[in-house]
């Protein structure tokens, strides 16, 4: 991936990573609907919403050439002392959601997913106890990859495996596990980097107006002294995360 470098996201540039996972993930990972009207417009205030006030949120782009072309962006959450991200997840999805178009009942199935997988409390999902057990996990202390998308122009370059890097290596410094919710697609390139398979779903999308059936994969990946990232030396300038109030690298 020569001339490609992992930045920190600054607020300016939200409308085209925005536009980017539109042009990926339409409106929704799972089926991948297309947007309604003003759904970019919520992007970006999500975006620099959690710029300005989340610190544990660390959205990172991957730049091109002179730094003006971005390629591929990420949401990585860094929880060492819980989620602190699951009061939000645990709300019940809002009105316009269930209503804005005819996938309503597709974000509500999908937002029931996230929620149930994400509620931290291993009680809650016994399906998950024996294989967390297995991977000496404390599932709420983690580092949690919320999203990943490579323009499609940009796929097969490293651009994703060097965000995934920078997740691999805040948890080869914190002793923190890595743990995300993974497409298909993203899956492949997951296991690559010594992600382990907790659970697969799979959702129906006929059953939603939408061709296919979507496999939805819990993955985490313990910390260990052996790192599968070429691309954390050779590509990637790690963006010092100071400068935000964060811990640096
Ligand atoms: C998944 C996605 C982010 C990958 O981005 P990318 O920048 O092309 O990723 P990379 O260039 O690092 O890897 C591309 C390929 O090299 C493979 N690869 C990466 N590291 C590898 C390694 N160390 N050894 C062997 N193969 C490797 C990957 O598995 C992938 O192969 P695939 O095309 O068969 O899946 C991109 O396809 C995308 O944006 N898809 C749509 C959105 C999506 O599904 N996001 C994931 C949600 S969980």
């Amino acid at each position: 991936m020569s001339n490609l470098r992992v930045q920190s996201l600054e607020r300016s540039d939200a409308s085209k990573c925005a536009a980017i996972r539109i042009a990926s993930l339409g409106s929704l990972v799972i089926g991948r609907p297309p947007p309604y009207p003003w759904y970019l417009e919520l992007q970006i205030a999500s975006i620099q919403n959690d710029l300005d006030w989340k610190p544990s949120v660390h959205h990172l782009k991957v730049v091109d050439g002179d730094g003006r072309d971005i390629v591929a962006d990420a949401k990585w959450g860094m929880y060492p002392s819980g989620r602190s991200d699951l009061d939000q997840l645990s709300q019940p999805l809002d009105e316009e959601s269930k209503t804005v178009d005819q996938y309503g009942a597709l974000r509500e199935a999908v937002h029931e997913y996230f929620c149930t997988r994400n509620d931290g409390e291993m009680g809650s999902r016994p399906h998950l106890r024996w294989s967390f057990c297995l991977f000496m996990i404390n599932s709420d202390n983690l580092l949690v990859l919320a999203l990943l998308v490579t323009s499609e122009a940009h796929r097969g370059r490293d651009a994703g495996s060097s965000l995934v890097c920078w997740g691999i290596a805040k948890s080869e410094e914190s002793g923190l596990p890595c743990y995300l919710q993974a497409s298909g697609q993203g899956r492949r390139l997951y296991k690559h980097h010594g992600f382990n398979d907790l659970d697969t779903v799979e959702f129906d999308l006929s059953k939603y107006g939408l061709p296919g059936v979507e496999k939805m994969t819990e993955l985490v990946r313990k910390p260990s002294n052996a790192v599968d990232c070429p691309q954390m030396t050779q590509n990637m300038a790690l963006p010092d995360t100071s400068a935000l109030g964060r811990p640096p690298m």
